[in-house]
């Protein structure tokens, strides 16, 4: 199917950016790789990497590795993250718990490492030097100044939010999109408002609520896995869906096999948010990483501190292959994808997605006709 062919159903940002479905394959670090963004994008939906563990040379290089292989629009996300500067209490706390488990894999105990996440302005200055076509931003909200950086450099600019809040903070930013990011969405939750309540609004509560309040495009996140939920996301006024855990398992992503084994033997109740294994709250599959660490919660280090602590750790677990000390993160939707063949392309899960949501949309309009 040709990637521009454009439908009676698509949206004003299925337009823009030349989508043949209203699907974005969703930034998530871990897991997206060039090679799923190029599939993705190549396919007719918006292919997004997450960048946000990148330092600034690295997003030249894996930029310059997509516009290679597409000239399709994609995205780019970042953590929008102040420099982390933890007393050494905290650390030693926080190591406390982490000891014992590097020790289950010969790790020596752990010391606290030169920086803790990449910097965040270097990051940005990149992206702009680099004009890409979307950037969005989780865990934070940037000054309109940046924002206008962002414009003027050509980029569409989407902030995530995980409540009503967030979302007008963005707007006033001046975003030019929000994605609303539900509890069912696998992954860090984007939270930067009242973060210590852990909000968990749904994504069928979130959408709509959004759109009433927001004015500009929202993308919907959380629990969509598949045609029926790109219909529903539409339904409830998004302008596209942003799917992750659908495109986990595909063969472009990069994560473990044990991840994938235990995505697929998942079920409705397997994941949980905690922040114990990044000190910031996150969804994922529940695994002995978790409950040891969640065991002892007033020796969780804040984020990225607890995050970059753990890395070693889960980086060792990734070369074992052992699923029991890695970060799974994973959203609920995790066993709609047993419908699916393991391990195929991106390309191959979208032509998928694009008939089922013709599918479903079509089922949507037989039924408001038989009114
Ligand atoms: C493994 C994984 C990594 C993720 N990493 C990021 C990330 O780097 N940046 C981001 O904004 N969201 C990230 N997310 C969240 C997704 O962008 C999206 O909100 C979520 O996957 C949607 O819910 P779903 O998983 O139910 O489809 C990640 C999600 C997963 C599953």
């Amino acid at each position: 199917m040709n990637a521009s062919t454009t439908s009676r159903h698509a949206t004003a940002f299925a337009r823009r950016f030349d989508l043949r479905l209203p699907l974005v394959q969703a930034p998530m670090v871990g897991a997206s790789t060039t090679a799923l963004v190029v599939a993705s994008c190549n396919a007719g939906a918006l292919g997004c990497l997450g960048a946000g563990a990148m330092t600034a040379e690295k997003i030249a290089a894996e930029v310059a590795q997509i516009r290679a292989a597409t000239s399709r629009a994609f995205g780019l996300n970042l953590f929008v993250l102040e420099p982390a500067a933890p007393d050494d209490a905290t650390v030693r706390r926080a190591l406390g718990a982490i000891d014992p488990l590097r020790a289950e894999f010969g790790l020596p105990p752990g010391r606290a490492p030169e920086r803790y996440a990449p910097a965040f302005r270097e990051q940005l200055d990149q992206v702009i030097a680099l004009r890409v076509p979307v950037v969005s931003f989780t865990f934070g909200v940037l000054d309109a100044a940046d924002v206008a950086r962002l414009k003027a450099a050509g980029s569409y600019v989407i902030g995530t939010a995980t409540h009503v809040a967030e979302a007008l903070a963005w707007r006033d930013a001046g975003a030019d999109a929000v994605c609303a990011q539900g509890a069912e969405a696998g992954g860090h939750r984007g939270t930067f408002i009242d973060a210590e309540k852990n909000p968990l609004v749904g994504t069928m509560a979130l959408v709509p609520q959004l759109v009433d309040a927001l004015g500009i495009p929202v993308l919907a996140a959380g629990g969509i896995m598949d045609g029926r939920g790109i219909a529903a996301a539409l339904a409830l006024g998004a302008q596209a869906a942003q799917l992750g855990t659908a495109f986990l398992p595909c063969a472009e992503s990069a994560i473990a096999n044990d991840w994938r084994r235990r995505l697929a033997a998942s079920s409705d109740t397997s994941t949980a948010v905690t922040r114990a294994i990044t000190g910031r709250y996150a969804r994922g599959i529940r695994n002995t990483l978790m409950d040891r660490l969640e065991a002892e919660p007033a020796l969780v280090a804040p984020y990225p501190v607890q995050n970059a602590l753990t890395q070693e750790l889960r980086q060792a677990a990734a070369r074992a292959d052992r699923g029991e000390f890695l970060s799974l993160w994973s959203g609920q939707g995790a066993p709609l994808l047993r419908g699916r063949q393991a391990g195929c392309g991106a390309a191959e899960l979208i032509d998928a997605l694009d008939a089922e949501w013709r599918a479903a949309s079509m089922r949507a309009s037989g039924f408001a006709a038989l009114e």
